[in-house]
């Protein structure tokens, strides 16, 4: 298994484990173990590979685990994310407060049950983190309310801190936030 940055070639395998995970196809058995919300259209995972937003956990051909990165401007056009980026000037990490230009957007992050709870979660998590550390000091994500082993994944074995609470589509989430370095 390797981590690496995505290439145009890893879109179909991205598109199938994302679809395998997402809230509005993920399995009943699978869905306590945590979903994804964000929706992508080919075209979108092309811009973000062009971002080099994407980093990956590949087997041979399959990716087993994929997290999302990019700039605020890159999620703007996501009613999602337009929200979120309003929320920026009211929150403020380490005393400094957020801008589209201190920080960007990590995530959705996910990893095939195969590989959950072995340590890829921290692996790449921290790969996606040092290749954005290049262009920003802070990393900002999300996590609805409802997803306890993300919650717990990204506060006990990665150092994110909530800042904040918002509520959007009538579902509550966390702000979070940590340093790129
Ligand atoms: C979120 C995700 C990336 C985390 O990776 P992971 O390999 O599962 O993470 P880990 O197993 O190392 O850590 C999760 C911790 O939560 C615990 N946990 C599992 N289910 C839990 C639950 N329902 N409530 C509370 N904690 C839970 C695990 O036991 C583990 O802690 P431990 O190692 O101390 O036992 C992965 O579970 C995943 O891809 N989920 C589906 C998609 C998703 O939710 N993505 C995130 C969207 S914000």
């Amino acid at each position: 298994m390797i981590i690496t940055q995505a290439r145009l070639e890893d879109i179909d395998s991205i598109l199938e484990l994302h679809k395998k995970y997402h809230v509005n196809t993920v399995s009943e058995e699978d869905k306590p173990d945590g979903f994804i919300t964000t929706d992508f259209t080919p075209e979108q995972l092309k811009g973000l590979i062009g971002e080099d937003g994407i980093t990956i956990i590949k087997d041979g051909d399959s990716v087993l685990g994929y997290a999302m990165a990019a700039s605020w401007q890159f999620w703007s056009e996501w009613p999602f994310f337009a929200n979120m980026i309003k929320l920026l000037p009211d929150n403020s990490f380490e005393g400094t407060v957020l801008d589209m230009e201190n920080s960007y957007q990590y995530g959705p992050i996910t990893l095939d049950k195969s590989i959950r709870g072995t340590g890829m979660f921290e692996k790449l998590f921290n790969a996606s983190l040092k290749n954005m550390s290049k262009r920003y000091p802070i990393m900002v994500t999300f996590i609805n309310q409802i997803n306890d082993r993300s919650y717990v994944a990204h506060t006990e074995k990665v150092p994110m801190e909530v800042i904040s609470t918002f509520v959007f589509n009538n579902n509550d989430y966390y702000m979070l936030a940590c340093p790129t370095k």
